[in-house]
């Protein structure tokens, strides 16, 4: 299959919609991370994220849809979710909540869950085109499983664990302003849980809701926390964590001081997330060990050092 790259002008947006209506699985740019979307709607297009990517089949996917209304017709809204919806959509939020049996999802794309996370992202391509189709998309990252997430179109068609040549087209909007994927939250067992720390800081959150998060704790590789695998956006090198200092074979992932691979010269979490998986990349492609110094464990801090955890985690 040959990969097109289409750019957001109406051309590019009417090829893209024509491709999901007829059942293709074509990347796009979100504010978090590049989505490999499909029509959530037709579960034969659903299939084709799974096999692009080569994803456990366990893993539910996250669907994007234009509007709060458009996510009403989908899942049923408790209250403190219709909260969270007003304050943060269009924005890098997740919120998992009871499916409607009448919408038509497709059984894929929740994995058979009687639950569905849905957002609504800040990105105007991406609402363009899901106006033009329509139609719910189902999307998870644009990478190969395990590897590490795209933020540019660049990413997705890398011949190193991109997705070139087994998807129909990207989209290319620039590079993603937001870094890192959304901050999933659900309700299980009724409380408000944090089940991926994400681009929205739990602590802006809890101030909306006025009670902390609960957080989530298990099994990480259960069906139940799904996404939540140990070793995921691995990189090949080794990884070494809250490296104050850097040994001499190392490349070195600073933070808070000017470097050729500083996260943020100036400690500036929200840098360091949009920039995160790029580094982590061109770290990766020069071979040699990777170490990381620390990264204070508040707002998108938690969820930098979540992904950095994941991607230093031994390999399956
Ligand atoms: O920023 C993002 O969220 C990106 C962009 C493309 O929007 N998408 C993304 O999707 O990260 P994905 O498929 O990689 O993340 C899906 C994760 C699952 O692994 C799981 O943790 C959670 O979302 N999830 C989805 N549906 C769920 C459900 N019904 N119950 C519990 N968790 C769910
Ligand atoms: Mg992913």
């Amino acid at each position: 299959m040959k990969t097109l790259r289409l750019f957001p002008d109406a051309d590019g947006l009417a090829r893209a919609a024509a491709l999901l209506a007829q059942g293709a699985a074509v990347a796009i740019p979100t504010e978090t991370v590049y989505g490999l979307a499909a029509d959530a709607l037709n579960g034969e297009a659903v299939a084709r994220i799974y096999e692009a990517k080569g994803r456990p089949s366990f893993n539910p996917l996250i669907v994007h849809v234009p509007d709060l209304a458009a996510a009403e017709a989908i899942a049923r809204f408790p209250d403190p979710a219709r909260l969270l919806a007003e304050r943060f959509w269009p924005g890098p939020l997740t919120l998992v909540l009871p499916l409607r049996e009448d919408a038509g999802i497709a059984s894929l794309v929740t994995a058979g869950l009687s639950t569905i996370g849905l957002r609504v992202p800040d990105q105007p391509t991406a609402r363009a085109l899901m106006r033009a189709l329509g139609r719910p998309l189902a999307a998870p990252s644009a990478n190969a499983s395990g590897r590490i997430s795209p933020t540019s179109a660049d990413h997705v068609l890398d011949p190193d664990g991109g997705l070139d040549g087994r998807i129909a087209a990207v989209l290319d909007d620039g590079p993603c302003p937001v870094g890192v994927e959304s901050t999933i939250i659900g309700w299980p067992g009724g409380r408000a849980t944090l089940l991926r720390p994400g681009g929205l800081a739990a602590e802006t959150i809890e101030a909306v809701l006025g009670q902390p998060l609960a957080r989530h704790e298990g099994d990480p590789s259960a069906p139940s926390a799904p996404g939540q695998l140990t070793s995921h956006y691995a990189p090949r090198s080794h990884l070494r964590l809250n490296a104050a200092t850097p040994e001499a074979h190392e490349t070195h992932l600073d933070f808070g001081r000017p470097g050729p691979f500083s996260l943020s010269d100036s400690g500036d979490l929200a840098q360091a997330a949009a920039r995160l998986f790029d580094l982590l990349r061109r770290a990766d492609a020069l071979g040699r060990p990777i170490s990381v110094a620390p990264i204070p464990d508040r707002g998108l801090g938690a969820a930098i050092n979540d992904r950095l955890r994941r991607a230093a985690a031994p390999r399956p």
